[in-house]
């Protein structure tokens, strides 16, 4: 019998459309992150014991190809993503008064309210997507739409909720029709999330879909090639894992027990940085 926590977690599964296999004898635990860590249940029905050892040098298990992820992909320009490398000094208020009037890229001209991203400022666990869509311009908080509920489940699983972690964007605001973000408009908006990080200092940063990863890992692999390993954020030592983005699994939901490998590869990380 699965206890309440396990229950729980089994139930977000179902709900993110995961099937996990449940063991028929109790699986063994392991220990519960301490007190002071992020509340991350530590007993997976099929992983606990897992990916502490192996999170480094973990196989990619990754298809050569992604449907829709492949698209054409952006210029990343090398960035000085070292401690402080933002170049920006601002506190939390000053940086949200200062993407709120940015102009330094024409999505300027469009928008209604630009979305600085929500969450615990002392979060562990930075989220990071692609770029606000209609609601969450009407709304300005990042991913409240459909793909927003995907991502509260996909938390959830991981024993966290929305509020616990910090969920921004690369841009800050919405593209025209969604379309991909410009290798320029990236480049623009790129110092916000930098500064971010650098007040956050979290100890993950999870990038959702390629844009994302591509842009905080300044690369231009694809994302079946990031995927399935963990990086650094720059020279800053931050753990960085790159998973799919919500909208995708909500068009491809066979892919779903993928991003559930990630975000367990991702409990671990936590619960090593909390240890
Ligand atoms: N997709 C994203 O990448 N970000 C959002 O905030 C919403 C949808």
């Amino acid at each position: 019998m699965a206890d309440a926590a396990e229950q729980r977690r089994l139930n977000y599964l179902a709900r993110l459309g995961v099937d996990v296999w449940v063991p028929r004898e109790p699986a063994a635990r392991t220990e519960a992150a301490p007190a002071t860590a992020i509340p991350v249940e530590a007993s997976s029905v099929e992983t606990a014991s897992v990916e502490t050892a192996s999170v480094e040098t973990a196989p990619v298990d990754v298809p050569p190809t992604q449907p829709t992820e492949s698209s054409p992909q952006p210029q990343p320009q090398p960035q000085p993503w070292v401690a402080g490398g933002s170049g920006l000094t601002q506190d939390w208020p000053e940086l949200a008064a200062a993407v709120s009037g940015c102009r330094q890229c024409g999505l300027c001209e469009g928008r209604t309210q630009t979305v600085f991203g929500s969450g615990a400022r002392d979060a562990r666990l930075l989220v990071v997507g692609e770029a606000p869509g209609a609601d969450e311009e009407r709304l300005g908080e990042p991913f409240v739409g459909p793909a927003g509920g995907l991502l509260d489940n996909m938390l959830l699983a991981m024993g966290l909720a929305r509020e616990q972690v910090f969920i921004a964007n690369t841009l800050k605001c919405r593209p025209p029709r969604n379309r991909d973000p410009r290798p320029e408009e990236l480049r623009a908006c790129a110092p916000w999330l930098q500064r971010q990080v650098e007040l956050l200092q979290p100890g993950l940063i999870l990038a959702l879909g390629r844009v994302a990863a591509q842009s905080l890992l300044a690369s231009d692999e694809p994302l079946g090639r990031l995927r399935g390993r963990a990086h650094h954020y720059g020279a800053t030592g931050i753990p960085l894992l790159v998973s799919y983005h919500p909208a995708y699994l909500l068009r491809m939901p066979s892919e779903k027990a993928k991003a559930w490998q990630d975000l367990k590869r991702g409990m671990a990380l936590l619960r090593r940085e909390a240890a």
